[in-house]
Formats: structure tokens, C-alpha cells, sequence
């Protein structure tokens, strides 16, 4: 019996989601048990961002079915996906997706002010994560004026300011360094236990997969041969 049998907070049964004529996921299975932090790994273009941006409800499906806490997402509107994932998820996309405008205590704090906390409280909240994340000296800072690595810290705030359910983090140390990757790592870890955060992390990187206590690999949109990358590979970061 696998640990995430009963209590999945996310469910994916036979996900399959093309561009056009290329196909990006074949039938995606998987289980996401509460606090659990599943690694999904693969080359490029194995279809990990797809699969991620379907579980968080961004991209819709062509086929299969994703739940959330026994919701159907397909059955949910734009607006109530977006209150999803404004409220329930945090996303850390793979190339930062902050917004431009706005310095990076505004965009860590966007997601309180969208849910309804005060400007202080929001800015509070956003600045001890970016404290946390080691990316405090860049708080009144546009991200064109941030490095690549400042940018992934500053969009990991703006992920885990909610204290989100679940967390969706694509490749969030692929423009750090290592010590930073790790520290990185470390607080998506601790979030994950500290506040029961699910994380789906997707990366290509096996040192960061090590950090997972469950491994899904994906090739070419479709998770291998025997089903089982899962339970194989737990264990403790080397
Ligand atoms: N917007 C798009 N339009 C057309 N094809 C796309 C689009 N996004 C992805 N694809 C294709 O879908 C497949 C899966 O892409 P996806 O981005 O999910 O892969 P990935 O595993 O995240 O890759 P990487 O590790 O490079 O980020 C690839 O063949 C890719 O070319
Ligand atoms: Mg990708």
C-alpha cells in the first residue's frame, strides 16, 4: 500500500493535454497525499510544466480528471480556479512570471491584497518571506533590476505568503546557485511540514529530486514503463 491511498488532496486520473498536433501528456495518473512532496522529473519537453500548469488548473485538460479536495476542477469556472489558486495554491512558475510594475514586496504581497488583507498586513507578511528567503535588501526593487536568482527568491515569496495547501513550484532552483538552491529547497521543505503544504516540485535536477519523498518521472507525457519511478527513490537528500 502506497502512502498517499485515501487522503489525496490532489487526484489526477488520465490527463492528457496536446499543443495543437503535438502531444504534451499521454494519460497522467497521480496521487498527491497531504504533506507530501512528490519530485515530478523527466528531460525537457517530457511534459512537466503542462502537467503541472493542468494540476494547478491554469491549462484545462483535453481528457481525464483533476480533484481538489474531491472538487472537480473541470467542473469549476475561470473565476472559481482563480480563487483556487489565489486561496488554496501557490505557484512558482518556471521563469518567475512577476509582475514588472510592481518591486518585489508588491508582487511577494499581491496574493494577500487579492485575498482581501490590509496593504499593511499584506507588506508585513511579504517582507518577512523575502527576509526569509535571504532577498530583503531587494524588497523596494523591480525585477529588472534583480538577478535571475533574486527574481526565483522573490516569486517563492509570493508562492508561500498565503501558506498555501498545496504548492507548485516549476524548476524553482534552476536560476540559483547551489548554496541558494538549497536554502531554497530548505524553506519549501519546512513549509511544506510546518504548515501541511503538498508540494508537486518539478525539476530536472536528481540532487533536488533527492529532497522529495516521492518521484514521478515523466517521459514523453507519460509517466515510465512500470508506474513505479514512485516509493523506488525515496529517501534522505545524500
Ligand atoms: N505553448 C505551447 N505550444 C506548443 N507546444 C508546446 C507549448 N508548451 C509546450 N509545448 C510542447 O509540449 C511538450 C511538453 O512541454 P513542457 O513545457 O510541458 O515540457 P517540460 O518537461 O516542462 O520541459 P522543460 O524541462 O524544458 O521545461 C513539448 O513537446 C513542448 O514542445
Ligand atoms: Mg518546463
Amino acid at each position: 500500500m502506497t502512502r498517499t491511498s485515501g487522503t489525496a488532496v490532489l487526484r489526477a486520473r488520465g490527463v492528457v493535454k496536446s499543443y495543437g498536433p503535438t502531444p504534451a501528456l499521454r494519460g497522467i495518473d497521480l496521487d498527491l497525499a497531504e504533506r507530501e512532496l512528490l519530485a515530478v522529473t523527466g528531460p525537457s519537453g517530457s511534459g512537466k510544466s503542462t502537467l503541472l500548469h493542468c494540476l494547478a488548473g491554469i491549462l484545462r485538460p483535453d481528457a481525464g480528471e483533476i480533484t481538489y479536495a474531491d472538487r472537480a476542477l473541470g467542473g469549476c469556472s475561470e473565476a472559481e480556479r482563480s480563487r483556487l489558486r489565489r486561496t488554496e495554491f501557490g505557484v512558482l512558475f518556471q521563469f518567475g512570471q512577476l509582475v514588472p510594475e510592481l518591486t518585489a514586496a508588491e508582487n511577494a504581497a499581491l496574493p494577500l491584497l487579492l485575498s482581501g488583507s490590509s496593504r499593511k498586513e499584506a507588506r508585513t507578511a511579504a517582507l518577512d518571506w523575502l527576509g526569509r528567503l535571504g532577498v530583503a535588501d531587494v524588497a523596494d526593487v523591480r525585477p529588472a533590476q534583480m538577478s535571475g536568482g533574486q527574481q526565483q527568491l522573490c516569486a517563492a515569496a509570493r508562492a508561500l505568503v498565503t501558506g498555501p495547501r498545496v504548492l507548485f513550484a516549476d524548476e524553482p532552483t534552476g536560476a540559483l546557485d547551489q548554496l541558494a538552491g538549497e536554502k531554497l529547497l530548505g524553506h519549501l521543505v519546512r513549509a511544506a511540514r510546518d504548515q501541511g503544504t503538498s508540494v508537486v516540485l518539478v525539476t530536472h535536477a536528481p540532487g533536488v529530486a533527492a529532497y522529495a519523498d516521492r518521484e514521478l518521472a515523466l517521459y514523453d507525457g507519460a509517466t515510465d514503463a512500470t508506474g513505479l519511478g514512485a516509493g523506488q527513490r525515496i529517501g534522505a537528500p545524500r
